[in-house]
């Protein structure tokens, strides 16, 4: 790391690659080096669009002796190769959420991110990030409700554009977003993972349903409701639906019922007789990826731990991904230990 100056290699240039790498270029701090996209042109284009000096077609990018950072922004799938490799070739990294889609490739990224000491890994769970979400955090850490008892989350959109048949991939041979994308744990991850870091357990076994009534052009059902129990014994319940007619992000939801307090949307209540109040930072939009950058690089330049790390990002995909498997053999599943 050249004077406290994270050079960075960025994989995966499709629009939330890109949009990272906009967020990298808005630090002082950071420098993007080099891009890969196994479609070259638009690496080609993207290296002359935002003046990176090296383009590359796969992940040997990762070798590259004068990139400190690995950002990996693949589709679902192809989390997981890039992410050992960057790691074994001593490279701190970034990985979009979900950690990975499988059991197998959250084994495999754990085990490399705990053999590379001194290695930062941030798991893009963006909505840590969002301020409205972080306040509850504080809330809740003031241990303003209490024990968490039950919890809610939703991940609740119309994504039926996804099936635009400009999304078909020559180079992966699909569209990833019909053929590959499971809601619970491309989407559903998102609450999965608040839930799980205002409760505070992990979560050690799944219930769910699922069903294509909507948007069968997916291979996995478009909408999934599952029941997650958590070590402490409460118990959260998490629906991704990927074809509904709602205004972005209202038909989003969450539910926290404590010992000592509730949260429920933009509101709380500390005491029955005062009823629900309004949060004082309101619910908000979008994607900060910027809050994510700055974050990361201030854990790799002052060697401070990341907010999720690569067991964090683990503990959330594993649940999520098993909520489909619970769902199919209509019963519970017990979730792996990270
Ligand atoms: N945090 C969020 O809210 C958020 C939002 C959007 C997307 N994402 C995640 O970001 C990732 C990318 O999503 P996207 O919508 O940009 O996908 P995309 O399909 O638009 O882009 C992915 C790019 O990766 C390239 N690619 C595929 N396999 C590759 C490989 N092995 N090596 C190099 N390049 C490869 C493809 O050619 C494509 O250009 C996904 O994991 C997605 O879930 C997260």
């Amino acid at each position: 790391m050249a004077a406290n100056r994270v050079r960075v290699g960025v994989i995966g240039l499709g629009h939330n690659g890109r949009a990272w790498i906009e967020s990298y270029r808005r630090q002082a701090n950071a420098e993007v080096v080099a891009v890969s996209d196994m479609n070259r042109p638009l690496a080609e284009e993207t290296a002359v669009r935002y003046r990176v000096p090296h383009t590359y077609s796969g992940p040997d990018m990762v070798e590259r002796s004068d990139i400190d950072l690995v950002s990996i922004h693949t589709p679902d799938p192809f989390h997981a190769e890039p992410f050992v490799r960057a790691l074994e070739a001593g490279k701190h990294v970034v990985v979009e959420k979900p950690m990975a889609d499988n059991i197998e490739d959250l084994h495999n990224m754990v085990a490399a991110a705990r053999k590379a000491k001194g290695r930062k890994v941030l798991v893009g769970q963006v909505l840590r990030f969002m301020p409205f979400f972080a306040q509850v955090k504080e809330i809740v850490d003031r241990g303003e409700l209490g024990e968490i008892i039950y919890a809610e989350g939703d991940y609740i959109h119309d994504l039926r554009a996804q099936s635009d048949p400009a999304r078909y991939n020559p180079d992966i041979g699909m569209n990833w977003y019909l053929e590959a994308e499971q809601p619970m744990v491309g989407g559903g991850v998102h609450p999965l993972d608040l839930l799980r870091w205002y409760v505070g357990s992990p979560i050690v076994e799944v219930e769910a349903m699922s069903h294509r009534i909507v948007f069968p052009e997916m291979k996995h059902d478009a909408s999934i409701t599952a029941l997650y129990r958590f070590a402490s014994g409460a118990v959260a319940k998490v629906t991704a639906l990927y074809a509904a007619v709602s205004p972005y992000a209202r038909a989003n939801h969450l539910a926290l019922y404590g010992t000592q307090g509730t949260i429920r949307g933009e509101t709380i209540c500390r005491n029955e007789s005062r009823g629900f109040e309004p949060l004082p930072v309101p619910w908000g939009t979008g994607h900060p990826y910027d809050g994510e950058v700055e974050h990361v690089l201030d854990c790799i330049i002052n060697d401070r731990p990341t907010l999720v790390a690569a067991v964090e990002g683990a503990r959330s995909a594993a649940p999520a991904i098993l909520a489909e498997e619970a769902a199919r053999l209509k019963r519970a599943v017990p979730v792996p230990e990270f």
